[in-house]
């Protein structure tokens, strides 16, 4: 299925195992989010080229602009390590404390300038996986996608 962006809406029974298990990456790691603030627990999940698989969630903060989203916590956890692997693509899962359902989820406007950071770095689009309700999965073939027109330094 379209959708008028030009992302692709996908429910979980059509994704091929290696989508699922990294959008269960993603969902697990929303669990250990540390959201005490909105009690909206998000996890992200990163597959870079070597195969490599690695996890964040959003780390909140009394003073509420120093908190930090799922998508840059990895990304930068990621670039701060292993900064010559390429990120394919990122998975984005997110739910409500009180709600053992899914909640709809997309990366905020800076978590998509940070991904076009790491696209224009290695030359090659991130697929971005957001799962939202009713076990559907929202695919984005790159930031281009979610952010067409981005501020960049060339
Ligand atoms: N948040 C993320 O971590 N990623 C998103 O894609 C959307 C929002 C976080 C920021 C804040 O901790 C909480 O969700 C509520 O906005």
């Amino acid at each position: 299925m379209s959708t008028p962006s030009g992302l692709r809406s996908f429910s979980w029974d059509e994704l091929p195992d290696e989508l699922l298990s990294l959008i269960n990456r993603a969902k697990d790691a929303a669990e250990k989010a540390h959201a005490p603030y909105s009690n909206f627990m998000v996890g992200a999940a990163l597959l870079l080229d070597d195969g490599r698989v690695l996890t964040g969630n959003n780390q909140e903060n009394a003073v509420f602009p120093a908190g930090i989203c799922a998508e840059r916590v990895v990304l930068a956890y990621a670039h701060a390590n292993w900064p010559e692997r390429k990120p394919l693509r990122i998975a984005v899962a997110a739910r409500r404390r009180d709600n053992s359902d899914h909640a709809f989820v997309s990366p905020c406007g800076i978590c998509r300038q940070t991904l076009a950071e790491y696209e224009q770095k290695f030359g090659s689009a991130i697929e971005i996986y957001m799962v939202v309700p009713e076990r559907r999965v929202l695919k984005a073939s790159g930031v281009d996608d979610l952010l067409p027109v981005k501020f960049a330094d060339f």
